[in-house]
């Protein structure tokens, strides 16, 4: 018997691989409701005084309960050196001025399909230099990850694509010593910055499709239909005495959920901003 629900848990996981027209409207909603949620937190994100990360959390889920079923997942309202933990869901610090917020986040429709999404914003609206640069590496390496996602593709490409645009931007700060970019990328040295891996499916649950075998997802190859989460980041640990002390306890995730089309991709979670000047002017216009 417990082979049978194995076999079954396995079939239905594969099945939810390519989505149908309602499974992407909805996700497309999804993902609408969740920039009005990430809108609602930059408008209570004081730029002259701590927020407490727990607001940040109410904030967002007004927003899911009232426009959807509830948040997908625990909100993750991560300042400052909380960022640099992957799912920092106590939310039991304050965003303050200087301090960046990573905000991880996802309104879960009535008919409980989820929004994965992250945004890391300026708690005062305006990047430091340091805080920028870091954020501009996470962002190109997300624009190489969402280039690779197009029907035929393999799955880990997307992956490949980002991890090597973040070894390059740490070799180039000097943070493998004397070692290539291609060279550490070869043995993992990246891996304790960047942390986790680039994504994963998304529908029903925020880990979509977990139980499908590794032929037919991990080692797969994309089709048009299947939606998933490009989020790279990197994460430089408060203790962290391998990097320049400047960069300790400085987290950067950008995620947003992406479906692959017929002849590429769609983002559809491009409604909220991502480049750091769009995301800084995007903030200012919401503050009024
Ligand atoms: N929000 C969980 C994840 O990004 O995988
Ligand atoms: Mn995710
Ligand atoms: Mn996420």
């Amino acid at each position: 018997m417990a082979g049978a629900d194995e076999e079954l848990r396995t079939a239905l996981s594969e099945m939810r691989l390519v989505k149908d027209e309602f499974e992407i409207a909805d996700l497309r909603f999804a993902c609408e409701a969740t920039a009005r949620g990430f809108e609602d937190v930059v408008r209570v994100l004081g730029s002259a005084a701590p927020t407490p990360e727990r607001l940040i959390e109410g904030t967002f889920r007004t927003r899911a309960r009232v426009e959807g079923n509830d948040v997908g997942y625990g909100s993750i309202c991560a300042a400052g050196p909380h960022a640099t933990t992957l799912h920092w869901v106590r939310n039991d610090g304050e965003a303050r001025p200087g301090d960046l917020l990573l905000l991880d986040a996802g309104v879960e429709t009535r008919n409980l399909y989820t929004a994965d999404v992250t945004r890391t914003l300026p708690v005062d609206g305006r990047f430091t230099p340091l805080q920028r640069e870091v954020y501009e590496a996470v962002f190109a390496a997300q624009e190489a990850g969402i280039a690779a996602v197009r029907p035929g593709a393999g799955y880990r490409d997307f992956h490949e694509a980002a991890q090597r645009v973040l070894a390059e931007r740490i070799a180039a700060w000097g943070l493998f010593g004397r070692r290539s970019a291609a060279e550490a990328f070869e043995l993992g040295l990246h891996r304790r910055w960047t942390l986790a891996g680039t994504g994963h499916m998304l529908g029903l649950d925020v880990h979509d499709c977990a139980r499908a075998r590794t032929k037919t997802y991990v080692d797969g190859t994309l089709e048009a239909g299947m939606v998933l989460t490009v989020e790279p980041g990197l994460y430089f640990q408060p203790d962290d005495l391998t990097v320049p002390a400047e960069l300790r306890g400085t987290g950067v995730r950008i995620e947003d959920d992406v479906l692959v089309t017929a002849d590429g991709n769609e983002n559809l979670s491009a409604g909220l901003p991502r480049r750091a000047d769009e995301v800084e002017d995007w903030m200012a216009r919401l503050r009024g």
